[in-house]
């Protein structure tokens, strides 16, 4: 089977709320979306990667990898799940069913090589896919609706989602196409093939492969980065 890479990065960042889509936000001199495209470009054996761009972004066609041969772009949709399927779509006459898609956030730029691997290796065999996530750290309570602590939940058992999220075309592309049908907006590809009944794998990542999403996540990621880089 053949790998195909979909970035999702037509979010406008309302929790980041900068006076840009966070993916332009400046890290070590680079732009958030750049880092990113630039660690999947990295990966060996990849078929095509195709980024969701928002209808009217004029920052992304500024930027050189825009010009990269390598990378094509489509229209980002409402919903996250609307920029994938449209990435999906995209890659249709192209993608065979049981080629691999690896669905990776704009905004989560730390992600590691090595650890792409690690999932690609883990799922080799599989027949739906999975994803990388970490154990959760906190201790985790469910509420009443007055805020009063109902039961303490058992840790073991939950576990943070990251991506890549790892699956064959065809599934994810079924389990999409079914949630846009539905009107369901899932936050994740495995929302929608866990609601399709299939049970995907979670295979354990690194901690330091974090979304930014607010403000104080940027500070982390350029910590994150040099890091890693020194
Ligand atoms: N995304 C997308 N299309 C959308 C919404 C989000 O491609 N309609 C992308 C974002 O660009 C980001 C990833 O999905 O890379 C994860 O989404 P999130 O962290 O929620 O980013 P935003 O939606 O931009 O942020 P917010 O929810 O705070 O507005
Ligand atoms: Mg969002």
């Amino acid at each position: 089977p053949k790998f195909w890479v979909v970035v999702p990065a037509a979010g406008i960042g309302t929790r980041m709320g900068a006076d840009k889509p966070k993916q332009y936000l400046s890290l070590l001199g680079q732009t958030v979306l750049e880092h990113t495209l630039q660690r999947l470009l990295s990966l060996a054996g990849i078929e095509g990667l195709v980024v969701a761009i928002h209808p009217f972004d004029d920052l992304w066609p500024a930027l050189p990898l825009a010009q990269d041969p390598r990378i094509e772009s489509v229209d980002g949709g409402h919903e996250r799940c609307d920029s994938v399927l449209n990435g999906l779509r995209q890659l249709a006459p192209r993608a065979h069913k049981l080629d691999w898609v690896l669905v990776h956030d704009a905004a989560r730029p730390c992600v590691r090589a090595e650890t792409i691997h690690t999932l690609c290796e883990a799922l080799r065999e599989h027949l739906v896919g999975g994803i990388l996530g970490v154990p959760v750290s906190d201790t985790l309570k469910r509420l009443d609706e007055h805020y009063g602590i109902q039961a303490t939940l058992d840790r073991r058992a939950l576990w943070y989602a990251q991506t890549p999220q790892m699956f064959r075309y065809g599934l994810l592309r079924q389990a999409l196409e079914e949630a846009a049908a539905n009107k369901r907006a899932v936050t994740d590809e495995a929302s929608a093939l866990e609601a399709l009944g299939y049970c995907p794998r979670m295979v354990e990542g690194s901690r330091d492969n974090i979304k930014i999403t607010r403000p104080e996540d940027l500070a982390l990621a350029a910590m994150i980065l040099s890091r890693q880089q020194g």
